[in-house]
C-alpha cells in the first residue's frame, strides 16, 4: 500500500504542471482526484507505476468511450466499478503513439546515407516507423511527399529539410508490449488527452494505422536493453542501421538509461533520439527560451533541435 499523500502530490503536480496547457479538462479532473480520499486510497493500493494520472484517465476513457465529464462522474466510474477499473489499469500501460513526431525526425534521418534500416526502441504500435510514408507541411519550408497523412510542423532556425523522402528498407519496432495499430486502436485513441488538437491527433492515428497496415513493421517483444543487439545483428547487408527512440527513456530507471546510452554507442549504428532533456545527463543540453515542455532531438549524441513533445514544431539549433 502506497502513501495516499504521495499519490495526491503526484496528481496535483500533473494538474498544475503537466496538463493545464495540453488538457485543461484533465487538469481539472486531476485536481479533484488529488483532494478525494477514496480515490487516493484506490490509487495507493495499486503498484507504483499504475498510479499515474494518464493511465487511469485513459482507462476510464476507454471503458466509456469518452473522458469523465466532471469529478462526480469520475468518482462514480471508479468507485462503482472498482474491479473492472483495477483490472484494466493493471493490464495496461501508457503507450501513447504519436506519428507527428516524425516531422522532427525526418531531417535527422534524411541526412544519413540510405537505404535506412530503422530500429525503433519503445515503438508502441510502431507508427513512427514510417517517416518516408507520410507527407509533411513545414512552415516555412514547404510540402514534401504524398500521403493520406500530412504532418504539419512550425519551423524556426535552418533545419536541413530534405528535397526527397529517405529510402527505408527495413522497419523493426522493439517494445515491452508491442501494440497493433488496428486491433489496439481504441486504446491508442483513449490515450490522447482531451484538449487542443485532440480530434486532429485521433485522425492522425487512423491515417497512420492505414499506412502501417500496408507494410507491417517487424515488431519484437522485449526489453530494449536485452533485444537491441540481436535486432541490429539481424539486419541485412547494404543498409544503414539507425536506432531511434522518442518519448521512451523517461520510462527507464536512471541506471538503465545510462546502460542504454552505453549500449547504443557500442553498436555499429547511427542513433537518433527525441526525448525530454532531463533524461540526458550525458549530453550538454543547450538552453531553450520556451517555458512549455520541449523534447531534445540529438543525432549520434549531438543535440540538433528542440521539438514539441507531440510533434508540430521544430526549433533547429545553431
Ligand atoms: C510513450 S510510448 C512512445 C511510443 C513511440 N516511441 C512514440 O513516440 O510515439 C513509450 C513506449 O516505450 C515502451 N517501453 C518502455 N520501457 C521499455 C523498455 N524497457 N523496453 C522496450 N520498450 C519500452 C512502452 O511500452 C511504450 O510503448
Amino acid at each position: 500500500m502506497g502513501d495516499p499523500a504521495a499519490v495526491a502530490r503526484r496528481w496535483r503536480a500533473f494538474a498544475d504542471h503537466e496538463a493545464p496547457v495540453r488538457s485543461p479538462h484533465y487538469a481539472a479532473l486531476a485536481t479533484g482526484v488529488a483532494a478525494d480520499p477514496d480515490l487516493l486510497a484506490f490509487l495507493a493500493a495499486l503498484p507504483p507505476l499504475k498510479r499515474q494520472p494518464n493511465l487511469l484517465l485513459g482507462v476510464l476513457t476507454l471503458l466509456h468511450d469518452r473522458p469523465p465529464a466532471d469529478d462526480a462522474e469520475l468518482r462514480a466510474w471508479v468507485l462503482d466499478d472498482v474491479d473492472r477499473v483495477r483490472t484494466e489499469v493493471l493490464a495496461r500501460a501508457t503507450q501513447t503513439n504519436e506519428p507527428a513526431r516524425c516531422a522532427a525526425l525526418l531531417p535527422a534521418l534524411a541526412g544519413l546515407p540510405g537505404p535506412l534500416a530503422l530500429i525503433e526502441v519503445g515503438a508502441s504500435a510502431g507508427l513512427c516507423l514510417y517517416p518516408d510514408r507520410y507527407a509533411y507541411d513545414y512552415r516555412p519550408g514547404g510540402r514534401l511527399g504524398e500521403s493520406e497523412l500530412v504532418i504539419g510542423c512550425e519551423v524556426t532556425g535552418a533545419p536541413p529539410l530534405p528535397a526527397r523522402l529517405p529510402e527505408v528498407a527495413v522497419r523493426v519496432g522493439i517494445d515491452l508490449n508491442p501494440l497493433d495499430p488496428v486491433a489496439d486502436a481504441a486504446w491508442l485513441r483513449a490515450l490522447v488527452w482531451p484538449g487542443p488538437g485532440h480530434d486532429e491527433r485521433v485522425a492522425r492515428l487512423s491515417a497512420a494505422a492505414a499506412v502501417a497496415g500496408r507494410e507491417p513493421a517487424r515488431m519484437v517483444t522485449g526489453d530494449l536493453l536485452e533485444v537491441l543487439p540481436d535486432a541490429v545483428a539481424s539486419l541485412p547487408a547494404g543498409v544503414t542501421p539507425v536506432v531511434f527512440h522518442t518519448a521512451v527513456l523517461t520510462y527507464l530507471p536512471a541506471a538503465s538509461r545510462s546502460a542504454f546510452v552505453e549500449l547504443v554507442r557500442s553498436l555499429p549504428v547511427h542513433w537518433v533520439s527525441q526525448e525530454g532533456p532531463e533524461v540526458f545527463t550525458e549530453l550538454a543540453v543547450p538552453p531553450h527560451p520556451a517555458t512549455d515542455e520541449r523534447f531534445l532531438l540529438a543525432v549520434d549524441g549531438t543535440p540538433v533541435a528542440w521539438t514539441a513533445p507531440h510533434g508540430g514544431s521544430l526549433d533547429w539549433l545553431g
